[in-house]
């Protein structure tokens, strides 16, 4: 893969170079593309040894190469590390005022930047606003780590270790990632499917104040949309509360309940080509709704008295997508089940059970523990399939990669277009 490393003038440039190790290692052609303040920090010689290629920073030189257009057309992945606040600033207002910004605006190739900054810098509404704005153009932004940063301050803003970021940019060029030009992907292997995902974790209120709930972030879910929209599908994304950012080019609607969420799929099913049911439904919610907070009693007879509360069934969503579909084709049903193994059974045994009871064409199996899954970025799956006893293992791997595996499933399961 030709692969472009922007540098920019940060303390945690020196991590770059060890992220160049990895990238050549693997047989990757990478260019370096250093701002002038980068070079303040590692200088050209490790640049050019390592990469094995001259470095420049400006547009004025090898003009005859037109450097600034041709390194950023050839690209298959492009990736900043350090991104700084100024070049997330010049990024998002389309500047051109170095080699390194016009690479940004000529590639057409998945780009990805992975800021590092100070904490104050990283949540000025002006990096927040420029950051939402290159997330919504399809740009993969990575979250900073927070730890120590330069001097003495510790929080958010620090550069990611190398590992993460190989990863992370290798996860965004499999997906297919957007460079953030606006290009659609038509010719996309998904192109012309509708697609709807649900996503996130219900909350059913049990009054105005209080609900209950789970711990799924929609990580997984909101991937899963991201990767239908870059492969070209049309995709409405059912987000039950999640803190994830809405994938580019994705409708997005939020619910709340697992009622909501039924209403809101149910309506739709009859449009979509496939239905991904990534969210985590509340299997009960409480009986009643109260319509003021319940509040604590004050008796001195019964100082610990509680309420009871009584839950009933909420309905199983999927289940009710399959028996509705009856024997049509379409739309293509995906289930999601986190499982545990138990004395009696294996995570596995348990996911070709739920796959027969549920009815849905393609079950996506994880095993969760209270860390291992929810709110993770890596995740590992098994997909197991209604007609046949293939079963595909993936991960440990970013949920963009996970989310890669489940579309090639289901494409091999559509009718030609
Ligand atoms: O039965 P279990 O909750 O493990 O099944 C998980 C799958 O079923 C997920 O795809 C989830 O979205 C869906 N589900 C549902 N309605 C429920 C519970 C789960 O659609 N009430």
């Amino acid at each position: 893969m030709k692969i472009v490393l922007g540098v920019t003038g940060g303390i945690a440039a020196y991590k770059a170079a060890l992220l160049l190790r990895l990238f050549t290692e693997e047989g990757h052609d990478v260019t370096v593309v250093p701002t002038d303040n980068a070079l303040r920090f590692v200088g050209a010689p490790t640049w050019e040894a390592l990469s094995g290629k001259p470095i420049q920073t400006d547009v004025w030189s090898n003009i005859t190469d037109v450097p600034h257009v041709r390194i950023g057309q050839e690209a298959d992945l492009v990736v900043v590390a350090p991104a700084t606040a100024d070049l997330l600033a010049r990024a998002a207002t389309g500047l051109a005022n170095d080699l390194l910004t016009n690479v940004l605006l000529t590639a057409r190739c998945p780009i990805v930047l992975a800021p590092a900054m100070h904490t104050e810098m990283w949540d000025h509404p002006a990096t927040v606003a420029n950051v939402a704005t290159l997330r919504a153009r399809g740009v993969t932004v990575v979250e900073p780590d927070s730890g120590r940063l330069t001097g003495k301050g510790t929080g958010p803003g620090r550069l990611p270790e190398p590992e993460r970021i190989h990863d992370e940019a290798l996860a965004a060029a499999h997906a297919g990632a957007s460079s953030g030009a606006g290009a659609s992907n038509a010719a996309g292997p998904l192109a012309g499917r509708r697609v709807i995902v649900t996503s996130g974790g219900t909350r059913e209120p049990l009054d105005p104040v209080r609900f209950l709930g789970n711990r799924s972030s929609g990580k997984q879910g909101h991937a899963i949309a991201d990767v239908a929209a870059r492969r070209g599908a049309q995709v409405t994304l059912l987000s039950a509360n999640s803190a994830e950012p809405v994938p580019a080019g994705v409708t997005c609607i939020r619910v709340g309940s697992a009622l909501e969420l039924q209403e809101a799929v149910t309506s739709r099913a009859h449009e979509a080509d496939v239905i991904v049911m990534a969210a985590a439904v509340a299997d009960f919610r409480p009986k009643h709704y109260v319509d003021a907070k319940i509040k604590k009693t004050h008796d001195p007879a019964d100082p610990d008295a509680a309420p009871t509360v009584e839950l009933v069934r909420n309905p199983d969503i999927l289940a009710g997508l399959v028996a509705d579909r009856g024997h049509a084709p379409s739309p293509i049903i995906v289930g999601f089940a986190a499982e545990t193994g138990d004395a009696n059974k294996s995570v596995l045994e348990h996911g070709r059970e739920k796959l027969a009871r549920k009815g849905c064409d393609v079950l996506v199996v994880n095993e969760v523990g209270v860390d291992t899954t929810f709110g993770q970025d890596e995740n590992t799956v098994h997909v197991l399939q209604r007609d046949s006893d293939d079963e595909i293992v993936a991960g440990p791997a970013n949920k963009h990669v996970i989310a890669g595996v489940v579309w090639d499933v289901v494409g091999t399961l559509l009718p030609k277009a």
